[in-house]
């Protein structure tokens, strides 16, 4: 890419390890919240849905899928974020966590109506390899979303961990060429909840 920063611009993160896994975990508890709803809501999640939620972190918005009905595995490379998140799901709940990353997701083939990736795609080390993978678990008409915050140009600390409108829309057009139909790129919130919903369904 030109001078413009990567869709994947903190794929150099070293990840969400230790004691600061654990206090970044229980932040994203919170902070998750509004993303979740968002996800659900543009997905209408039902009870029909199995979700795969990549890069789950707690798994705030894994649990909300199931509280709809869903069934749903939520995948993290971060073993701290997934102790978070079966800590505070209640055992009953049909939601499976399983140590993964977006690349290499440890879900069946064409198993999926729905995967969505909250605040992570910026993380992740192979966008193309991870958009491969997302395609190979939906099955066909199933939606991939992306979420992610605004970051103004130049952004920098917190504020840089989202995306320009030009990293969402160059997102939505590698979907497109990995074999995704109606692509869309949609602004959503204002002020700090200001986020990018990039919809991509399965061909
Ligand atoms: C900012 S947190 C968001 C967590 C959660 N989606 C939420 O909205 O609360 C980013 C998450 O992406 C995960 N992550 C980082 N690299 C990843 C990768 N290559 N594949 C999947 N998840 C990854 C991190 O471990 C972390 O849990």
């Amino acid at each position: 890419m030109s001078a413009t920063r990567a869709i994947n611009h903190h794929a150099d993160h070293p990840g969400f390890a230790g004691v600061t896994g654990v206090l970044c975990g229980l932040a994203f508890l919170v902070v998750g919240r509004a993303k979740a709803r968002l996800a659900a809501e543009v997905a209408q999640v039902s009870t029909d849905d199995h979700v795969v939620d990549v890069g789950c972190g707690p798994g705030t918005a894994a649990r909300l899928a199931a509280r709809r009905g869903a069934r749903v595995t939520g995948v993290d490379p971060s073993s701290p974020m997934l102790r978070i998140a079966r800590l505070v799901t209640p055992q009953r709940a049909p939601i499976t966590w399983g140590e993964g990353t977006a690349e290499a997701l440890p879900v069946t083939d064409g198993s999926a109506t729905v995967v969505w990736a909250l605040a992570t795609v910026h993380h992740w080390q192979d966008v193309d390899k991870a958009v491969a993978e997302a395609r190979r678990v939906l099955a066909p008409g199933g939606q991939l979303i992306a979420i992610e915050r605004q970051s103004p140009d130049g952004a920098t600390g917190l504020a840089g961990h989202g995306w320009t409108r030009e990293q969402a829309e160059s997102f939505g057009a590698l979907c497109r060429d990995a074999g995704f139909d109606d692509v869309s790129v949609a602004a959503h919130g204002a002020g700090k909840r200001a986020g990018w919903v990039v919809s991509a369904i399965r061909r």
